[in-house]
């Protein structure tokens, strides 16, 4: 089995995955949204103290099946930096204690194989990665062969939900709160699709979120649930608009057979439901990251760390680094 860690944000998780069939043998996640919540966001050395306490908790449950590990995968880029360090330190700590290699494994390639978990991976696949971190449009390969096609200007699809859940005093993962309020809302505060003028494909929520902003502000204090409802489903219609105009056009030059979508943002129901209509008229078949495997967790981390374990990606632990900021 591979023994996969995740720790890049807010999420500690420990996964076992059979080599032989990619089935998922164990998987234990600890999130911390909750405490993470007040503060409207993640504080990156909060984060990693709770990782600090948690990894170590589920690394114990795995304790009896430790003898059939043969390498240990973890997230080593992108992520906070100081969280990213929990992970590998308890990823060194067990490839000493072991006698087995490690896997540095990319968060971005780990949510592209939550596709593939528990079966083989078909690919060429068209990928739409929509995260708390990133938004972008993949050509998928293989597991080295990876080409962004559009990635975001600056805020991503998942965060620019997080920071209108802010504006509107919800807490902290927005994603599931906004799409809550958007379902019981209707659209109207019409807010502007943003780059519809501009002829670059990517993605930007900078100025969207403005226009949230302005309208909260302009309702002043006297803002009623309906409001936020309003105002969610406002700006759910505009941010996913977004996503396909810009889909949209890297299809037209693009055309792909097969076409998935994955991370913590692929659980938006009417992103999936869009999504399904706008493939449907490029005749593309349409798959999405199974639901408990959107947000982040080790499962996805062990699967990628399979397709690495096969290539003999194996690095000492005076090898590894971290990559805070980095692609693919
Ligand atoms: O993949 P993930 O767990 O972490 C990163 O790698 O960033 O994604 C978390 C992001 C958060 O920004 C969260 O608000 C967003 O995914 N998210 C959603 C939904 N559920 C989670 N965004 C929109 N709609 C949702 N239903
Ligand atoms: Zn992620």
């Amino acid at each position: 089995m591979i023994l996969a860690i995740e720790s890049s944000c807010d999420d500690s998780s420990v996964a076992l995955m059979k080599i032989d069939d990619y089935s998922l043998f164990f998987h234990k996640k600890i999130s911390q949204e909750a405490v993470h919540s007040s503060y409207g966001g993640v504080v990156p050395e909060l984060a990693a103290r709770l990782h600090a306490s948690a990894l170590p908790k589920i690394v114990e449950k795995t304790v009896p099946y430790l003898k059939d590990v043969k390498a240990v995968a973890v997230t080593n880029e992108p992520g906070l930096s100081v969280a990213l360090i929990e992970g590998v330190m308890m990823a060194k700590a067990l490839s000493i204690g072991l006698g087995v290699p490690l896997l540095p494994i990319n968060h971005l390639k780990g949510h592209i194989y939550s596709l593939f978990i528990g079966h083989e991976a078909k690919l060429p696949l068209g990928v739409l990665l929509v995260s708390g971190g990133h938004t972008q449009i993949l050509d998928v390969k293989s597991y080295d062969d990876i080409k962004i096609l559009a990635s975001t200007l600056d805020d991503s699809f998942g965060e620019s939900f997080d920071k209108v859940a802010k504006m509107l005093h919800l807490g902290y993962p927005g994603g599931g709160v906004i799409e809550k309020y958007a379902k019981k809302g209707c659209d109207r505060f019409n807010f502007t699709v943003p780059m519809q003028r501009s002829k670059e494909i990517a993605f930007s929520y900078s100025g969207l979120k403005n226009q949230v902003r302005l309208a909260i502000q302009n309702l002043k204090s006297d803002i009623t649930q309906k409001d936020m409802e309003d105002i969610s489903a406002s700006f759910q219609t505009a941010a996913i608009s977004h996503i396909l105009k810009q889909c949209e056009r890297v299809f037209k030059q693009n055309p792909f057979k097969e076409f998935a979508i994955v991370g913590g943002a692929a659980a938006n129901q009417e992103l999936r439901k869009q999504m399904v209509f706008l493939c449907k008229k490029f005749d593309m078949r349409v798959s999405f990251a199974p639901l408990e495997f959107c947000s982040d967790n080790a499962a996805m981390i062990a699967r990628a760390g399979i397709e690495a374990y096969k290539l003999k990606r194996f690095v000492s632990v005076n090898e590894i680094k971290i990559n805070p900021r980095c692609g693919f």
